[in-house]
């Protein structure tokens, strides 16, 4: 079993540490208040880390809660949504989560909540050194992209891209950061849940021989749906009912069951599939209320040794659930469901050998300590950055939808390739047409 990340608190800073740096120097909060002198490595662990986020809807909310949380000298300094509603309420609710702390921790006043499309260049602008970046996944390569460019550190949500051009901008954004030494964590939350760190580390290290092919599964329920508005414009119809959009969301293998996609990955080692054919339609879903998205998927990857891997996933009403990762391997098996949380390894018989660690942290733990290892990666001068592994399984579920939308067969190479480009480049409130549903076989393959 791996530990659990350590939280990293500025003030557990051990004593020798603090004399060590400040020796021979002036006092450390003039030090921290020096922008000449703020990569020195005392500033780096002393100064306030003001955080602003981008996207205050639930995800926005938990993050910022999250990084508050992280690192006892951060402070929530800017706040952005294209919504001001969303961005109240997210407000109230991360003043109401903090408690005694929020008069210290939450300082947002209005000059510093930022609405409207270009709410993102203000809260980068706005003096912060962190940004969470967790608005709608069409936007996350442009988010990310100008606060790598503006020197921020950044969390940013999964997916990472909603199509192809999205995934090559974020590859090359994420190479400028780590060029600039800045941190860049993807909240693929669950390689940081420590049983099923625990779980795949005992799969990589032989505990079912070799693996042979995985079954990933995310089969759950419908997307809920906010009625239309009589003063709302298409486009913030669609914006509102993001799910039901693939140019906003992706599809909900890009946006909900990429999680499962991402360890399908895990479980390949993250070696990634040289193509990938899949199924899919609309079976339960009709009406353009329900935009163009499908509800179930079925995804085949091959890779270049012959393995073959499935990830199926669907969103329907008043069929059983199930997200669980079943991985095969030359010597036995293992069942991997971290929610409930499942962790059972067998041998060729089928009986079970490991049943994973004793008492294993509860599944919400995992958001938390995404947010420690960004914070304590900054603190160390160590940033973090795990963007290419995002990526690839970002384009590992695009790539599935391609496939599911045209009917074809689709490359690895022609998906990174590819020159389809689901985001408008300039955007405003009215109208804006429900894109088509997609037919397999009539669909082009861009
Ligand atoms: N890691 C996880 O387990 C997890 C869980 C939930 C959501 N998510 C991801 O987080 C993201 C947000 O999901 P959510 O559930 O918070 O959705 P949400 O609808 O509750 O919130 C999204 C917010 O982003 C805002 N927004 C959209 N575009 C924006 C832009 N261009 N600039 C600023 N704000 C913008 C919206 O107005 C909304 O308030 C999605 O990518 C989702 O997949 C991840």
């Amino acid at each position: 079993m791996t530990t659990p990340p350590r939280p990293l608190h500025a003030d557990s800073l051990s004593r020798r540490d603090f004399v060590r740096l400040s020796a021979g120097t002036v006092a450390g909060a003039m030090i921290a208040a020096s922008p000449a002198l703020a990569s020195s490595g005392l500033s780096r662990l002393t100064q306030p880390l003001k955080v602003g986020v981008i996207g205050c809807g639930g995800r926005g909310t938990g993050a910022a809660v999250q990084a508050l949380r992280a690192d006892s000298n951060c402070i929530l300094h800017a706040m952005g949504d294209v919504f001001a509603d969303r961005l109240a309420s997210s407000l109230k609710a991360i003043t109401e989560e903090m408690g005694d702390d929020a008069p210290g921790k939450v300082q947002v006043p209005a000059e510093r909540q930022f609405t409207g499309f270009d709410n993102y260049h203000k809260v980068i602008e706005s003096g912060v050194d962190v940004v969470l970046i967790t608005g709608y996944p069409a936007f996350r390569p442009e988010h990310y992209r100008a606060a790598i460019a503006a020197g921020k550190h950044v969390f940013a949500e999964k997916p990472l891209a909603v199509d192809s051009p999205g995934i090559r901008l974020v590859l090359e954004t994420a190479e400028k950061a780590r060029q600039k030494n800045l941190a860049s964590l993807v909240g693929f939350c669950w390689r940081f849940n420590t049983g099923m760190k625990g779980a795949f580390d005992r799969l990589h290290s032989g505990a079912i021989g070799d693996v042979v092919s995985a079954h990933t599964t995310y089969h759950t329920s419908t997307l809920s749906k906010r009625p239309r508005k009589p003063e709302w414009s298409d486009l913030e119809f669609q914006m509102r009912n993001w799910w039901h959009f693939n140019w906003i969301s992706g599809d909900h293998i890009v946006e909900q069951a990429i999680h499962s996609v991402d360890r399908l990955a895990w479980a390949m080692n993250d070696k990634m599939p040289t193509k990938v054919t899949c199924l899919g339609g609309r079976a339960a879903r009709s009406g353009p209320e329900h935009g163009d998205v499908f509800d179930h998927f079925a995804a085949i990857y091959e890779y270049d040794d012959g393995r073959r891997a499935f990830h199926t996933c669907r969103q329907i009403d008043g069929c059983p659930s199930d997200n669980t990762d079943y991985i095969h391997g030359s010597s036995g098996s293992a069942i991997i469901n971290g929610w409930v949380p499942t962790y059972h390894f067998k041998d060729k018989s089928n009986a079970i050998t490991w049943k994973g660690p004793g008492k294993p942290e509860d599944a919400s733990a995992m958001y938390q300590n995404e947010h420690d290892d960004l914070f304590r990666s900054i603190r160390e001068g160590k940033p973090i950055n795990d963007v290419e592994r995002g990526a690839n399984s970002t384009l590992m579920a695009i790539m599935a939808r391609m496939a599911a939308y045209t009917g074809q067969t689709v490359s690895w190479q022609q998906a990174m390739e590819s020159k389809e480009s689901l985001v408008p480049d300039k955007l405003e409130f009215g109208p804006f047409p429900t894109p088509e549903v997609a037919i397999p076989g009539k669909r082009k393959l861009i």
